[in-house]
């Protein structure tokens, strides 16, 4: 039996990294961007503080869409370079088994918060079903980073096509790339900040934390957390 269990390969690490580095820059000088005062995240002072370092807002425009335009074209290279993982990812993250995945959801969610106590006096197993390549917690913030990342590069293409290619027949295009836009960064942000607790803080995710670098994790750690995925790769070979 190995120790390790390959789980990432290295193009895998790369395009999650690359995707992580351009979000950070992304939300840094898009929340920049905004001009309402009512809406505005961190206050007025930061859209001034970002624009008054890189020279103005039309600056700050122009990088942001460069960094956008960098975002799809490393997600392009990607799908060339290693189409066969893209293939391997998205059929994991959108496979989903109702009755088990939906019970290891509700069942993660009270013991994380309410503890085993609460899942016992209302007649249910404290123990979590098992789960196959990804946990139904890191599916549903996959799939929701995947329809959002396709519907914020596609709703910034328009936009910024709209300053240069289209005409003022596309204001309604505009205007609703605009709104979903906002809509699915905001929802993906927010899946962002339990992905980076359960990934990055959770102790007991340690090992898929290090597997984002070292693209491997213990045979315990697999056998434990992603039990379906491990039955396969040691009755199969990996
Ligand atoms: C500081 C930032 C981040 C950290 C520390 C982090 C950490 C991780 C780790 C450790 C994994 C591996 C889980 C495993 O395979 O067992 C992972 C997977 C993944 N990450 Fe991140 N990540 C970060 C940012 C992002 C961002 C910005 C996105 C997309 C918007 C993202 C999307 C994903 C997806 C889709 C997966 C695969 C499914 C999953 O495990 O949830 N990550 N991340």
């Amino acid at each position: 039996m190995p120790r390790v269990h390959k789980r990432h390969d290295r193009s895998d690490i790369f395009i999650h990294w690359f995707n992580a580095a351009c979000w950070l820059l992304l939300l840094l000088t898009g929340v920049g961007l905004i001009q309402n005062p009512a809406i505005d995240p961190f206050g007025s002072g930061y859209p001034e503080a970002m624009r008054a370092l890189v020279g103005g807002g039309a600056n700050l425009l122009i990088i942001h869409e460069v960094i956008g335009v960098v975002w799809i074209l490393g997600f392009v290279l990607y799908l060339i370079v290693n189409f066969k993982g893209a293939r391997f990812f998205l059929g994991e993250v959108f496979s989903v088994s109702p009755a088990r995945d939906m019970a290891w959801l509700v069942r993660k969610m009270v013991l994380m918060t309410l503890g085993p106590r609460a899942l016992k006096a209302v007649g249910m197993d404290p123990e979590l079903p098992d789960q196959g390549y990804y946990n139904m917690g890191q599916k549903a913030f996959a799939q929701a980073s995947v329809v959002g990342g396709v519907v914020i590069a596609v709703t910034g293409l328009i936009m910024l096509l709209s300053d240069r290619a289209l005409g003022s027949g596309a204001s309604g295009l505009v205007g609703w790339s605009v709104t979903l836009h906002f809509i699915a960064v905001g929802l993906v942000f927010a899946g962002l900040l339990v992905h980076i607790y359960m990934a990055a803080i959770s102790p007991e995710e340690r090992p898929g934390f290090k597997s984002m670098f070292t693209g491997v994790v213990p045979d315990g750690y697999a056998r434990h957390h992603h039990r379906l995925w491990w039955n396969k790769i040691t009755t199969d070979g990996e």
